[in-house]
């Protein structure tokens, strides 16, 4: 399938370009994973490989389709739910008055399992909320919005929520489920890119960014966390993934004891 042959200086081009766009630091150990990707758009696109890079250097466009396809979007329903769960049930202790609306930022959202899952918890706390779900991926948005996923991406989730807050698929859609619209209506999906987009929102109560900052380096980890405390009310909540530290950043979190992942602001 791989007959692309990359020179080196080609994958040391095109690893600039994913760096530039999404920060993602692709190392010498992607290059096969880059060539499948290349062969897609090729094929795609109707191009040989000469043909491709010229379009993808002239084509805005063909760079977001590209950046598309060498994300890594795996995700699933209730995934690393320590964190979410501590920040739902202090929402819910700590409600001032009967009106808040809890304002969540889900900034790399992949295919929606993650903001659906807040959103459930938060629905199970009887809380009113938003919630801004983005990612840098035009194809997992279009994911997200519909909503169906395969069976297996909702294991964690506790049988009476997914009998709740999931419709069972018949027909062509057996093995799946779909999200009920009362979760859908209090979530927005919006394309957002971490490394070039300015938050649209100064006032959320947490941001969620998870899974993600594990695919850039220390100084792109570290602007981006920077660029998300900004986004944050004071008090409010920073949720990374269990594999992510904030460690060897510079940053004015401060961590919560017995809460890994999770920081405050
Ligand atoms: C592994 S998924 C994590 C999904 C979810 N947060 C979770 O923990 O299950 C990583 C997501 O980050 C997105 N991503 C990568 N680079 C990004 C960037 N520069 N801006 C926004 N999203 C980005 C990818 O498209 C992908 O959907």
């Amino acid at each position: 399938m791989n007959e692309i042959v990359l020179s080196k200086n080609q994958f040391l081009e095109l690893k600039h370009l994913v760096y530039q766009t999404s920060g993602i630091n692709l190392h010498e150990g992607k290059k096969e994973l880059l060539k499948s990707k290349l062969a897609k758009r090729m094929r795609l696109t109707k191009k040989n490989f000469d043909q491709y890079l010229a379009y993808l250097a002239s084509n805005d466009q063909e760079v977001v389709e590209f950046i598309d396809t060498v994300t890594t979007n795996h995700s699933y329903f209730f995934r690393e739910n320590k964190s979410i769960a501590y920040m739902v049930q202090h929402f819910k202790g700590s409600v001032p008055n009967k009106n808040q609306v809890f304002k969540i930022w889900c900034a790399a959202c992949s295919t929606g399992d993650e903001p659906y899952s807040i959103a459930i918890q938060l629905l199970e706390a009887g809380l009113d909320f938003s919630i801004l779900a983005t990612d840098i991926s035009h194809s997992v948005l279009a994911t997200a919005a519909r909503g169906i996923y395969r069976i297996d991406k909702t294991r964690n989730v506790p049988k009476t929520l997914l009998h709740r807050y999931f419709q069972q698929g018949t027909g062509k859609y057996q093995g799946h489920v779909k999200i009920k619209k009362q979760v859908q209506t209090h979530i927005s999906f919006q394309r957002f890119n971490l490394i070039t987009d300015t938050p649209p929102d100064q006032g959320v109560d947490a941001v969620v960014c998870r899974n993600v900052m594990i695919y850039f380096d220390m100084p792109t980890s570290e602007k981006v966390v920077n660029k998300l405390y900004g986004a944050v009310v004071p008090r409010g909540f920073f949720a990374i993934g269990n594999a992510e530290s904030l460690m060897n950043l510079t940053h004015k979190f401060s961590s919560i004891p017995g809460v890994p992942s999770l920081y405050v602001k």
